[in-house]
């Protein structure tokens, strides 16, 4: 059995985040293939044990006996990337693409099955997003995530992360193409206030809660006239199944850009 299952019912740990060293170089690659259905060069270890364009935290449970102390159970690795060599430059303020604008961008996370749902790949995000707003030029923290990786999509829109777009077969596994949604975390004003795109999906946006305004005020008329009750009943059971899939996966509406 591995030594980090059964946490939760032995102890509670304590846990604490330092940044990547290079001791940490064969538990980080274990941790890799484990967590993760693609394979990463071994060049990006050692890049990310000695910080060479790669910063990375990892969580520890000091709780744990001896030197398991200090043995990661999660991690977070990310780069700093010029903004107008990114593809979501369409997305800043509009000065971002003709300056020296940075963003944040999460390469890998994850946090071993036994210490899962403690918070900790939320700890680990929150580093990132803490040293990103500390770099004056930092607008935003991003990442991809493979459509199907639900726990992921609940964390990130948890931690008020926006799914920006949709990526059809960004990721190929095993020569299957996936889908990947693109999160977005604004720092330092990053958000564009004034983009054409955001003032498009405003007026979508009331379009939309006028008409279900409108719909609304039909169904309360309706449900006065006994004669036309059926019909409104069956519009509230659409409504409330679409709402219902909202709740468990990413349609159209959430995945809008901001
Ligand atoms: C995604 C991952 C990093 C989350 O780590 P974690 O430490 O458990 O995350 P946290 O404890 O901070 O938050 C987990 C949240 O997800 C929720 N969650 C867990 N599994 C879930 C599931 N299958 N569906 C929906 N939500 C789920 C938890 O309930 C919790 O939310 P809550 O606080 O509202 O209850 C971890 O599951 C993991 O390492 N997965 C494998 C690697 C991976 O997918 N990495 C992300 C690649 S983009």
């Amino acid at each position: 059995m591995p030594q980090h299952s059964m946490v939760k019912s032995y102890h509670r740990p304590t846990i604490s985040y330092r940044p990547i060293q290079p001791s940490d170089l064969v538990v980080l690659e274990q941790l890799h293939s484990d967590l993760f259905p693609i394979r990463y060069e071994s060049e990006f270890f050692h890049n990310v044990v000695n910080g060479r364009d790669i910063v990375s935290w990892g969580a520890v449970d000091s709780s744990r006996l001896g030197a398991q102390g200090d043995e990661l159970i999660g991690f977070v690795t990310m780069k700093v990337v010029l903004a107008k060599d990114s593809e979501i430059s369409d997305l800043l303020r509009c000065d971002s693409s003709t300056s020296d604008q940075t963003l944040a961008y999460i390469l890998t996370l994850g946090v071993v099955e036994s210490y899962r749902n403690l918070g900790i790949a939320s700890g680990l995000i929150r580093e990132v997003i803490k040293y990103a707003s500390n770099i004056p030029t930092c607008r935003a923290v991003y990442l991809h995530v493979i459509s199907y990786n639900a726990s992921a999509i609940h964390l990130y829109k948890k931690m008020s992360f926006k799914c920006v777009r949709k990526l059809y077969g960004f990721y190929v596994i095993n020569g299957q193409h996936y889908d990947a949604y693109l999160f977005v975390y604004y720092v330092n004003g990053g958000r564009s206030p004034c983009s054409p795109l955001e003032l498009a999906m405003v007026l979508v946006t009331y379009l939309k809660s006028g008409y279900k305004t409108v719909a609304a005020r039909l169904c309360r008329n309706d449900e006065r006239k006994a004669w036309k009750w059926p019909k409104c009943k069956e519009s509230r059971r659409l409504i409330s199944q679409s709402q219902g899939k909202r709740n468990t996966t990413i349609d159209g509406d959430e995945c809008q850009c901001v």
